[in-house]
C-alpha cells in the first residue's frame, strides 16, 4: 500500500520537538512531585513508570500538549469504572507483566507473542497527536509508540486480511469494572486493513516519554488520531486478521450512535449532541469551545482512504 504523505513544517523541526519532550518530562515531574498537586491527588503507581528511549517521530501537531495530570487523570477506561478519575484511582494494582498478545486469522505468522517480542524490534517515537473523544472534549497528547503497520507486517497478513480486530484483556478479577455489564466484555475494536496500515496509526507503549500508565491502557494500546477516541482500544491481548468487518463494542452496545468508522466529523452530529465544536481539557471553564476539524485535522493524510464512501451513512 502506497501513501502520498505530506510533511508538515512542524515535522521538520524534529530536534525542537525532542527538546520540547524533555521539557514535557520536566513538567510531568513537577506535576507529580509538586506538593500542591500531590496533596490534591492520590499517588497512583503510574507516577513511577519507567522512562523510555525514544526518537522524534513524524506528524506531531505544533500545539501545546496537555499536562501529565490532564492526560493521566481524565480518562475513559470502563474496565476500571465509568467516572473520568476512576481509571486513575482504580488501576494502580493492575499488573501488566508478563503480558502476551495472541495473533490469529488471515496471516502467515499467527501465535502468542510476549510483550517484549512485540515491542523490541521497533524504534519508539514521540508523536504529539490531537486526541478527540466522542463526548466532544479533546486533548493534545505526546504519545510514545511505533507504526502499527510495522508490527502487522511482521505477522505476514495474506490477501484475505481485509480487517483487523483487537481485543482487550478479559479478567474481572484484575479489571473490576468488568464485573458490571456496562459493555459486553471484552472491549473489541476494529479497523480496515488500510486504516491499520496507515502510518498515522500508532501502537502506543508510552506517554510523555514514559511507559504507559495503567489508566492510559498499559502496556499496549492503539491510537488512530483521525477517529474518535473510542477506537483507541487499551490493554490489547488479541489481534486478529479477518475477512469480514468485525462488530465493535460500541456498535454492539448502541448501534444507532456508534458506527464502525467513527471518523471525527464536525458535519455528522452524535444523535444526542453536536460534534461541530470541542472543549479542550485544561483550557479552563470559561475558554470558548473550538471548532472540530474534519478527520481531527488529519484530512490531508487520510481523506483518500474514504473516497467514494458516504461519511453520513458510514459514521
Ligand atoms: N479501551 C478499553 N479497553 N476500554 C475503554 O473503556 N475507552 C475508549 C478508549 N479505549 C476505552 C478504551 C475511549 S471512549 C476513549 S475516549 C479513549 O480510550 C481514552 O483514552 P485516554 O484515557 O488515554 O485518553
Amino acid at each position: 500500500m502506497k501513501h502520498d504523505l505530506k510533511i508538515l513544517p512542524s515535522e521538520i523541526t524534529s530536534e525542537t520537538n525532542y527538546h520540547n519532550r524533555r521539557q514535557f518530562i520536566r513538567n510531568a515531574g513537577l506535576a507529580i512531585g509538586g506538593s500542591a498537586v500531590a496533596a490534591a491527588l492520590p499517588l497512583s503507581s503510574s507516577a513511577s513508570t519507567r522512562e523510555l528511549e525514544t526518537v522524534p517521530g513524524p506528524y506531531s501537531t505544533g500545539e501545546e500538549p496537555n499536562s501529565w495530570e490532564d492526560v493521566t487523570t481524565y480518562n475513559n477506561f470502563y474496565e476500571f469504572g465509568t467516572g473520568k478519575e476512576d481509571p486513575y484511582r482504580n488501576s494502580g494494582d493492575f499488573v501488566t507483566r508478563p503480558w502476551s498478545v495472541k495473533v490469529s486469522g488471515e496471516c502467515g505468522k499467527p501465535g502468542d507473542y510476549d510483550y517484549e517480542d512485540i515491542v523490541a524490534p521497533h524504534t519508539l517515537e514521540d508523536r504529539v497527536y490531537r486526541h478527540r473523544c466522542v463526548e466532544a472534549w479533546s486533548m493534545v497528547v505526546p504519545w510514545v509508540g511505533f507504526p502499527l503497520a510495522d508490527l502487522l507486517r511482521r505477522f505476514e497478513p495474506n490477501s484475505d486480511a481485509k480487517f483487523v480486530r483487537f481485543k482487550t484483556l478479559h479478567d474481572p478479577k484484575r479489571m473490576p469494572g468488568q464485573k458490571r455489564p456496562v459493555l459486553r466484555w471484552p472491549y473489541v475494536e476494529g479497523l480496515t486493513i488500510a486504516e491499520a496500515m496507515h502510518p498515522l496509526t500508532l501502537m502506543v507503549v508510552g506517554v510523555y516519554g514514559k511507559e504507559l500508565p495503567n489508566q492510559n491502557g498499559a502496556p499496549l494500546r492503539l491510537i488512530v488520531p483521525w477517529k474518535y477516541g473510542f477506537k483507541g482500544i487499551k490493554s490489547i491481548v488479541k489481534i486478529e486478521f479477518t475477512r469480514r468487518q468485525p462488530k465493535t463494542s460500541w456498535e454492539i452496545s448502541i448501534p444507532g450512535e456508534y458506527g464502525f468508522y467513527a471518523n471525527v466529523n464536525p458535519q455528522v452530529d452524535h444523535p444526542r449532541w453536536s460534534q461541530a465544536s470541542e472543549r479542550r481539557i485544561g483550557a479552563g471553564v470559561f475558554a470558548p469551545k473550538q471548532p472540530t476539524l474534519m478527520f481531527n485535522g488529519y484530512q490531508d493524510e487520510v481523506a483518500h482512504l474514504y473516497s467514494g464512501l458516504d461519511l453520513r451513512k458510514n459514521y
